[in-house]
């Protein structure tokens, strides 16, 4: 039985740790934030909740990384959220400078972790991890693509009027506007979906996706926390039980799709040992470009990480 941490109390990384304590997988949750009283009583709520919702996964809240000690995988959600009329990218100067101190206060407690970025600017912020961990490629990735395609099935659904159960899809690219949901590989219940709505509402439903975080963050002043904290709780299952879950994640690239030296969203294979596979899919013109286009983008904020000279 696994012992998980997760970096920052906040709406998304309480969340996180609540639904991961549902799923009664793992044997602890070490919930981490600098306001290690705010961390204490979100991980006292949860498990409260235990006896309601029957879970044994137990909870601990501090601000001390020693608590953190041999943790099998964390989950990196600090750093402060959007606000109305910010894109993730203006988040890089505050974020760059807390996921990488984050990352190396916890490789002193734990040797060979599996981490999981879900900070924004989330294609940085997971290149920034895996530098100041020192770990493999295939152990530091970031949660975006799940979230992003269960928004993107989530709005098929309603469109369609059918279970967002049966929606499957695939979306790669960065974690912005320049995302790349893939019409031609999503399907209803096996049925592409292009044979069940026109074109122009899906369309539609695309350009909705692409700017589906930036919906919520002006709908309620600050980002989202329920789907992204499940999405993420979604990928520690997929890894405590080595399902081998085929997901889009943003993985480190080593020459996939033309791209290399970078984190993109990708299709990969999720399982015990973090990344087992980056799946290369046959895109077409269009899509590829689209794909670079997105790689362009990541690029350049990377390249405004590398002269930050965050260490
Ligand atoms: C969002 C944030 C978590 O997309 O990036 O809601």
């Amino acid at each position: 039985m696994s012992k998980v941490t997760v970096v920052g109390a906040g709406n998304v990384g309480a969340t996180v740790a609540n639904v991961l304590a549902h799923k009664d997988i793992v044997k602890e949750v070490v919930l981490l934030d600098i306001k290690g009283d705010m961390a204490r009583g979100k991980a006292l709520d949860s498990w409260q909740q235990a006896p309601i919702d029957y879970y044994s996964t137990s909870l601990v809240g501090t601000e001390d990384y020693a608590d953190t000690a041999n943790s099998d995988i964390v989950v990196i959600t600090a750093g402060i959220p959007r606000r109305p009329g910010m894109s993730r990218d203006d988040l890089i100067s505050t974020n760059a400078k807390i996921v990488t101190s984050v990352t190396k206060s916890i490789m002193k407690h734990s040797k060979n972790p599996i981490i999981i970025i879900v900070s924004n600017p989330l294609d940085v912020m997971t290149y920034a991890a895996h530098k100041a961990s020192g770990l493999s490629d295939k152990r530091v990735f970031g949660m975006a693509g799940i979230l992003d395609t269960a928004r993107y099935r989530a709005f098929l659904a309603t469109e369609l009027n059918v279970s967002p159960k049966d929606l499957q899809a695939v979306l790669m690219g960065g974690h912005g506007d320049t995302m790349v949901p893939l019409p031609r590989y999503t399907t209803v219940a096996g049925i592409p979906v292009t044979e069940m709505i026109d074109k122009d509402k899906l369309k539609a439903i695309v350009n909705r996706t692409k700017k589906g975080g930036g919906e919520l963050v002006k709908l309620m002043g600050t980002s989202a926390w329920y789907a992204p904290g499940a999405a993420a709780a979604q990928m520690v299952e997929a890894i405590v039980k080595n399902e081998n879950r085929i997901f889009p994640c943003c993985a480190r690239l080593n020459g996939e799709y033309g791209l290399k030296d970078m984190f993109l969203g990708v299709p990969v294979k999720l399982g015990a040992n973090g990344i087992e596979e980056v799946l290369e899919l046959k895109l077409n013109k269009s899509e590829t470009k689209l794909l670079h286009k997105s790689a362009d983008h990541v690029t350049a904020v990377m390249e405004v990480f590398n002269k930050m000279g965050v260490a």
